[in-house]
């Protein structure tokens, strides 16, 4: 299936979480009821107690916990409720899981992920300390199209920060995130307005 942006109406936009949620909270501060693009209209968490689901919550946004278990029966209700939600782009901030080639296929062009690095550098856990041990100048933060790999799909934005001598992951990480928060809500607007495809689908020229 190709993707189907831009839709011409406002796109139904899931996010999974597993943590903070900062990164939610910028899309929901981007992507509020008020949007024409589209609105965050679901968060779904593998982790009950995760602060996305409260932030979701408290922006009158439905929150779903679903267990993660072996990673079969989360994709099962996960997809249900995205179904029954008629999600149309599903974000995955901080999602600390690896999806199916399955699922990940399903969502084909519609499945975006971000990712605390300059991709392709540094992928995977820990890309702060992968960057600070490799002693780079420069790392930043990169939202991608999920493909069947990890941190390897085709490329929307990257926002670019400098490695300070003194840094170390935290100073790092909150210098990343702040250009996350810029990136994430970027990236949406690309895709939904049919700016942004993923690699086999880019028209040459
Ligand atoms: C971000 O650094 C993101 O790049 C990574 O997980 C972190 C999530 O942070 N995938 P938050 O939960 O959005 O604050």
């Amino acid at each position: 299936m190709t993707t189907p942006f831009p839709l011409g109406r406002p796109a139904r936009i899931a996010v999974l979480a597993s943590g903070r949620g900062s990164n939610l909270e910028a899309l929901l501060a981007a992507f509020g009821p008020d949007e024409p693009l589209g609105r965050v209209a679901l968060v779904i968490s593998n982790r009950a107690s995760a602060p996305a689901l409260d932030k979701a919550r408290a922006a009158g946004v439905e929150a779903l916990h679903v267990a993660y278990g072996d990673g079969t029966t989360f994709e099962a209700e996960a997809g249900q409720a995205l179904d029954a939600a008629g999600i149309d782009l599903v974000c995955l901030a901080g999602f600390m899981r690896i999806l199916s080639p399955a699922f990940v296929r399903r969502y084909r062009g519609r499945l975006l992920n971000i990712h605390p690095s300059l991709l392709p550098a540094f992928r995977g856990l820990h890309a702060q300390r992968q960057a600070l041990e490799a002693g780079v100048r420069e790392s930043g933060c990169t939202v991608h199209f999920v493909d069947e790999g990890v941190d390897t799909g085709g490329m929307i934005v990257q926002r670019r920060v400098p490695v300070r001598a003194d840094d170390d992951e935290e100073t790092l990480a909150a210098r990343i995130r702040a250009e996350e928060h810029r990136a994430f809500p970027e990236a949406v607007r690309k895709v939904l307005t049919g700016r942004a495809r993923p690699p086999a689908e880019e028209v040459p020229g």
